[in-house]
């Protein structure tokens, strides 16, 4: 009943709901196995004539009237109709009661349980399992939700959204879709707080967890307060309720969810203590509260029109969350790394089958389009508009944007609309950037006579699933001008480039300069510049632009790293002596110079050559990044031994990021250091640490040199009782396995007593750890992929959603050699073929083969 007949929907064929919710009244009366929903909507219909369709999924129908008079509806697979004959023409009541199965949702999609608790997750169509609904958001409604927990008194918090009535009655007066719907009920414990607006109102807050980690929740309660003062100085946006409350839960699809009021985690998002979370951990925690409190006005207040603008809401929320983050450490290392996700995940979905637009114009399976593209391109492109239009402009359309649209279901044009008359400015060509997907190519050609500096610039845009011709895009390149003593000549402007080509010239130049293009990379682009190494070597050492200057020494990395490869050469001694010139630079910041030590990863280079025209060779690539690390740290091996000590944080730990940089650092230099200590230093750290980061940063150095073996079981023993913990413990013995192990590593962890395959952090740390070990998943034998199409086979029927994002995996299988190639498109087959196969992975599957 779940999975009717795929059915492709449309941007072009969207139609008003004929309906308006005027309001919405729920009554769960909760039982694991026959929870009972009540839903009683007063409704007002807008157009005379129109039969009332409602969304509806494995729910079992016990009764439906409108006002009081008893109608006999059959659901079929995908919901209800009541026939216009049976609704008045002017207001009516529709009341209807339904009987679903909580414990037995294992699609964590709609109500289901986790560990005794009940949760909801409602988006994008969550909704439709818990009651018959117009399941859509733009149908919004205020709610008012009455909970009466299980009959044995094992659920003594019941939340719901909005404000509380202290006896399991909520009430949310802000209009709302569907979608951002939630309820949690369970035996939970609240860490309270409480956050003065700027207009002098009280807000409680709280974050609800399971007894026990109350200890771990101080970071996230930081976070968030430092998230609503943000948004009040940065956006004039104030919470607008008397309750703000975060529930963290171990079994949950994706990151967090931004419920109105009530946004529920996964718990690895909120829970934190010094010992056992990261600093990166905290980072991302920092990271996602902030996004999920954003949301309250990019989402929540105003919301999209249909799902084809998710953009609107995740691409805006994304680029705020970023904002913030830089301001709270460094905007040039949160650059660093936010620019290297969008590589690694956008760049690829971009470059192979999956390939779609910011704004999509169809799919299957909406679950299928919470993608890098969405999320961060949608946010590059956020970006681009407020360096186009510059920060007092951004500030005042986006004024004009919450004044326009509160409580309201927007599209892109409505968002682009503000701006337009914000500037005075037509943005007709920029939004193609929501239209056209691919990623654009830059070619710069330069020319120098007489004091006069001309630069060419040429974009391009790739052929992409279903869109051949394309249009130039409006791209913003800041650049900026050195002399060959590196001191700036000209400083930091945006070149607007229009048309396909166009140059720019600069006059009055007293020498060639060497331009800094792309500077803290402007726009989402491939730059194809044929610079010099010596320029690229005084890019490293002398830019202003601090993105840039990790960006000339990446790509310095990278050019190494494909010539060992193709060659198989060893590195050039002026680029190791490059790389520690700024590994021991003592006015850059340690995070910095971390950032500046990383190689760029395997997936990275399997990109760059394929787009080069090479089939990559997972092993050559795996074998040349090991043989660079061992070069860099033989090269360097004193100095490393100086900065690890000197990288040491004196007393106990904090989170902060001047704190995590130097912990980064001295990771780095340990895990390289290990490379030629046979793990001295890596054994001393991880039995000393005090830290997870610490701990971890040595266990990793371990496992990477293929001395994990006593660590392994030390760690098992000293963190087996910790769910989170244990994830890290999965996924690093796989990721890090040396490639001709791997496969068996994943396939032992999978026949491990603690292996949960249901819970999808766990899923993920095993399967996504073996997908991520590039050399390790595409082994020659096919074994790699032979085992992740077993367990997404397994895990489809349960959790189609979690089994559909992980089948991304395979998304890469065209750059490989044949006979990978034949391997991967066999497993892909295989899974086709599974009969009962969900909508969610038919969609992913069929397109990744459609390559
Ligand atoms: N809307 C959530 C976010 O980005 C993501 C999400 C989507 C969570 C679908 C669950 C289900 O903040
Ligand atoms: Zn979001």
């Amino acid at each position: 009943m779940r999975d009717a007949a795929p059915q492709t929907i449309r941007l072009a064929d969207y139609t008003p709901y004929p309906f308006r919710i005027d309001h919405v009244a729920l009554e769960f009366r909760l039982a694991p196995v026959a929870t009972r929903v009540i839903a009683t909507l007063k409704i007002t219909p807008l157009s005379s004539g129109a039969d009332m369709r409602l969304d509806g999924e494995d729910l079992r129908l016990i009764r439906a009237t409108v006002d009081g008079r008893w109608l006999d509806l059959t659901p079929d697979a995908t919901g209800l109709t009541v026939p216009a004959a049976e609704l008045p023409d002017g207001p009516f009541t529709w009341e209807c009661e339904v009987q679903i199965t909580p414990a037995e949702n294992t699609a964590l999609e709609g109500l289901y349980m986790s560990k005794g608790m009940y949760c909801t997750q409602c988006e994008a169509e969550g909704f439709r399992k818990i009651t018959f609904y117009p399941d859509r958001p733009d149908v919004m409604a205020p709610f008012d939700v009455r909970i009466l927990g299980n009959e044995d008194g094992s659920t003594p918090v019941l939340l719901s959204n909005g404000n509380p009535d202290g006896h399991g009655r909520w009430t949310d007066p802000w209009p709302k879709p569907a979608y951002l719907f939630a309820l949690v009920a369970g035996q939970l414990v609240a860490v309270e707080d409480s956050f003065t607006t700027a207009s002098g109102r009280e807000v409680a807050l709280k974050i609800w967890v399971r007894p026990g980690d109350e200890g771990k929740c101080a970071y996230a309660m930081d976070a968030l307060k430092r998230s609503m003062r943000w948004d009040e100085t940065e956006y004039g946006r104030e919470y607008d309720l008397d309750i703000f409350q975060i529930v963290a839960v171990d079994d949950f699809n994706m990151g967090a969810m931004e419920n109105k009021g009530l946004n529920i985690f996964n718990s690895k998002y909120v829970l934190a203590s010094p010992e056992t979370a990261t600093d990166r951990d905290y980072e991302l925690i920092e990271g996602i509260i902030a996004h999920e409190y954003f949301h309250n006005w990019t989402g929540n207040r105003i919301t999209c029109r249909d799902w084809f603008q998710l953009c609107l809401k995740e691409g805006l929320t994304v680029f705020r969350d970023q904002q913030f983050s830089g301001d709270m450490r460094s905007h040039a290392v949160k650059r660093i790394d936010d620019v290297l996700m969008l590589r690694a995940r956008q760049f690829r979905e971009d470059a192979g089958p999956l390939a779609h637009p910011v704004r999509p114009e169809e799919y299957i399976e909406i679950n299928n389009f919470y993608t890098a593209t969405v999320y961060e391109k949608g946010a590059e492109v956020i970006g681009m508009l407020r360096t186009l239009i510059g920060p007092e402009a951004y500030r005042k359309g986006c004024d004009l944007y919450f004044e326009r649209h509160d409580g309201e279901a927007c599209t892109i044009e409505d968002w682009i609309a503000v701006f337009e008359e914000a500037t005075g400015e037509d943005l007709a060509q920029f939004r193609l950037w929501y239209a056209q997907a691919g990623t654009p190519t830059l070619d710069v050609a330069e020319a120098w006579s007489d004091g006069t500096y001309t630069l060419t610039l040429r974009q391009d845009l790739p052929e992409t699933p279903g869109q051949s011709d394309k249009s130039p895009q409006v791209i913003p390149v800041t650049t900026g001008l050195l002399g060959r003593d590196g001191a700036e000549l000209v400083p930091s402007q945006t070149l607007v480039l229009r048309e396909q080509t166009q140059s720019f010239r600069f006059e009055g130049l007293p020498e060639r300069p060497v331009p800094s293009l792309l500077r803290g990379f402007s726009a989402p682009v491939r730059l194809r510049h044929g610079i010099s190494r010596a320029d690229r070597l005084l890019l490293l050492a002398h830019d202003t632009d601090p993105f840039n200057r990790w960006e000339a020494g990446r790509s310095l990395a990278k050019d190494t790293l494909i010539t060992m490869i193709t060659e198989t050469t060893a590195p050039a001694e002026a680029f190791l002596d490059a790389v520690m010139t700024v590994a021991q630079d003592p006015s850059l910041d340690p995070a910095f110079r971390a950032l500046a030590l990383a190689l760029p990863s395997e997936d990275d280079l399997a990109q760059t050559l394929h787009s080069g025209g090479v089939t990559p060779d997972p092993d050559a690539i795996y074998a040349a990044r090991k043989s660079l690390t061992r070069a860099i740290a033989t090269h360097g091996a004193e100095a490393f031994g100086q900065l690890y000590d000197a990288m040491a944080v004196p007393g106990p730990y904090t989170p902060d990021a001047k704190a995590a940089g130097q912990r980064a650092l001295r990771g780095t230099a340990l895990r390289l250091l290990s490379e030629i200590d046979e793990g001295a230093r890596a054994k001393a750290q991880f039995l000393g640490a005090d830290n997870m980061t610490e701990q971890l940063s040595a266990f990793s150095a371990l496992l990477s040199i293929g001395k994990g073996t006593n660590a392994v079981s030390t760690f098992y023993e000293q963190w087996s009782g910790d769910r989170l913990v244990m994830d890290k413990w999965f996924a690093l013995q796989i990721s890090l396995a040396a490639p001709d192990k791997a496969v068996r590593a994943c396939k032992a962890l999978t026949a491990h007593p603690d292996f949960d395959w249901k819970n999808p952090n766990r899923f993920r740390s095993t399967l996504g750890a073996l997908a991520m070990n590039t050399a390790g998943f595409h082994t020659a034998s096919g074994e790699g992929y032979e085992l992740l199409a077993d367990w997404l086979i397994r895990l489809d029927p349960l959790n189609p959603q979690t089994a559909a994002r992980m089948s991304s995996a395979f998304d890469s299988w065209t750059r490989y050699d044949e006979k990978r190639q034949r391997l991967i498109k066999i497993e892909l087959e295989r899974i086709a073929a599974t009969p009962g196969l969900s909508r969610d992975v038919t969609e992913m599957v069929g397109r990744i083969l459609a390559a």
